[in-house]
């Protein structure tokens, strides 16, 4: 068990389950997008760890750029959204792939699919390490690349922050009711 401001942790998803979660993912998408090189958006910081394993794990080229927006304080979301680091490539005629850690409401990458889309790719699918669905408000945030199901609790680790913190530690933990 882990604690941060107060709050018990306990652990959820190990790092042999993440290894093998990043690979299939990866497996999936170098099969998806054989022949062609596609452009890898890192939304960071929470995605950090799964997109720099998930590229690693590829058989095939791709290109790769970062993006950071806020929209969470604390264990909820503030429903805002703030382009904290806004893309700086031209995303025009390209494959595109965005990387998130999680999907909780989906309200991100509902954002993040309007913006991108209003950018002309040639075409734009989302990846997430975990998705959460049972708090989803957008039916068009569902990624068509995920790791795990998780039910609603709050979760930390590789990657996942609590206020900043646990973000660093290999291992995933889930709030302890
Ligand atoms: P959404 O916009 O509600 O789908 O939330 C997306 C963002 O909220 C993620 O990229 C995370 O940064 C953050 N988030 C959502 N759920 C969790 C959680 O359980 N732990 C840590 N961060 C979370």
């Amino acid at each position: 068990m882990v604690t941060y401001n107060g709050l018990n942790f306990e652990p959820c998803i190990t790092r042999d389950e993440i290894q093998q979660i990043v690979q299939r993912v990866a497996d999936q998408i170098s099969a998806d997008y054989a022949g062609r090189t596609p452009h890898f958006i890192c939304m960071l910081n929470g995605a950090v760890f799964f997109f720099t394993d998930l590229i690693r794990a590829l058989s095939i080229d791709c290109t790769i750029s970062f993006m950071r927006l806020s929209s969470y304080e604390g264990t909820e979301t503030t429903g805002k959204i703030k382009e904290v680091i806004p893309l700086q490539v031209d995303i025009r005629d390209r494959d595109i792939i965005v990387v998130e850690d999680i999907v909780d409401t989906g309200v991100t990458l509902h954002y993040l699919r309007e913006r991108l889309q209003a950018m002309q790719p040639r075409s734009l699918r989302m990846a997430s390490l975990l998705f959460k669905p049972a708090k989803l408000q957008h039916e068009d945030a569902r990624p068509e690349y995920y790791g795990r199901e998780i039910p609603e609790a709050f979760v930390i680790g590789y990657g996942l922050d609590l206020d900043g913190m646990a973000r660093n530690l290999p291992e995933i933990y889930s709030l302890k009711q």
